[in-house]
């Protein structure tokens, strides 16, 4: 290979830990808790929606930002659970997945060379992403185990060159929901040096006794957020790629604009079939899947709890942070490599999460598996902990 060939922003980059870990997980056969993928199946009413919108030859482009009866979908949801209106008309648009989302808005809303805050531990793809758009990613730490940010810290790494600041509540992989009151303190200090606020909140329906409030439904932030979601997580369909980003017009307009030149539109006949399940549950549908994820949580903590592998019980989301000190390895990657050796349980080194020391400490297991995966994983695990 001819390094000169390769841009420069990218020839910097490794593929993420977490690609790297499921190789190794699929090598010795283990029990993948290393990747955020739910592997539970997708809805029958969802893959059946999905089914007749392919015989139905819902097999074109949809508008560029998303087909009209999904982002009236989405506008419905946005009104009635995250308390903010948009006009599906001009301030919806539907992405692929919201990773998506993030990407054109960076680039739609966002210079090379501007800083962007992000809490830490975050999740790789924001920092890379942000990275191969040409900005400077600037991260703001969050003390475990409850990962309260100290607003003074954020004040001090302001510079002329940041323009916006990232919040993902409910968060990977910290599980944190950032309250009421901290988001009303980070707007405050978006308002005071007049940057943006991108949130992503893929995990908006998974908290555990913690309600979800949306930046954008706190006054005066409205204007200045891009709310970034996806169905993703929600209905289980990872592959689908369907999600979306929203926001004041004009904002929207611009991220619609990049949406349109590197995608045309996401996927047809899957926007249809999202839209058909948004339109179709009710709410106690969306609690379930909290008390799903819950007990998943709740089951996977008492277990790593039992074997020494101390978890930060999460608010939110469906991964845990776990004390690796009990391996007795170097470091995150060789603690992650020996549980999976030992055990057959894939998790993702601490340190892919954040850029310091902290995360050397720290493994992130995901919960998202089914009851008999999990079972199996937590068996392995305790006769891991046993042996050891
Ligand atoms: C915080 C966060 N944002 C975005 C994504 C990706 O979501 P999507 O599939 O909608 O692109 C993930 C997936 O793990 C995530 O954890």
């Amino acid at each position: 290979m001819n390094r000169h060939h390769i841009a420069a922003r990218v020839a910097g980059l490794t593929q993420s830990e977490i690609r790297a870990m499921t190789r190794a997980c699929n090598a010795v056969g283990g029990i993948n808790m290393g990747q955020g993928v739910c592997d539970v199946p997708a809805e029958l009413l969802i893959k059946e929606a999905a089914k007749t919108a392919i015989d139905s030859d819902i097999s074109l482009y949809t508008r560029f930002d998303g087909e009209e009866r999904l982002r009236r979908a989405l506008a419905h949801k946005f009104t009635n659970y995250n308390k903010v209106n948009y006009n599906f008309e001009n301030e919806i648009c539907v992405t692929l997945g919201a990773s998506g989302a993030f990407a054109c808005a960076l680039t739609a809303l966002l210079n090379a060379g501007d800083e962007i805050l992000m809490f830490e531990p975050f999740y790789g793809y924001h920092w890379n992403t942000a990275y191969i758009a040409g900005l400077n990613p600037v991260p703001i730490p969050l003390a475990p185990p409850d990962f309260a940010f100290d607003v003074e810290l954020i004040r001090s790494r302001i510079t002329p060159k940041t323009r916006a600041i990232l919040v993902n509540t409910p968060g990977n992989p910290s599980g944190k929901v950032f309250s009421r009151a901290e988001l009303e303190t980070i707007a405050a200090i978006c308002i005071e040096f007049d940057l943006l606020c991108l949130t992503d909140e893929v995990y908006e329906y998974l908290t555990f006794d913690t309600e979800h409030v949306s930046m954008a439904s706190l006054p005066g932030m409205r204007e200045r957020t891009v709310t970034m979601g996806s169905y993703s997580k929600t209905f289980s369909i990872t592959g689908w790629r369907i999600g979306y980003a929203a926001a004041s017009e004009p904002l929207a307009r611009a991220i619609g604009m990049v949406n349109d030149l590197y995608y045309n539109c996401a996927p047809a006949p899957l926007q249809r079939a999202v839209a058909v399940g948004i339109e179709t549950y009710g709410p106690e549908f969306y609690t379930d899947l909290a008390k799903t994820y819950r007990k998943k949580r709740d089951i996977f903590c008492e277990l790593l709890t039992e074997i020494g592998l101390d978890p930060i019980v999460p608010k939110g989301a469906y991964y845990v942070l776990a004390d690796n000190r009990r391996l007795g390895a170097a470091n995150a990657k060789d603690a992650a490599m020996k549980l999976l050796h030992e055990s057959g349980v894939a998790a993702i080194a601490g340190s892919a999460f954040y850029t310091g020391e902290t995360g050397e400490g720290l493994l992130r297991f995901c919960v998202a598996k089914s009851d008999e995966d999990l079972a199996r994983a937590c068996d392995q695990l305790r006769n891991w902990g046993n042996k050891h």
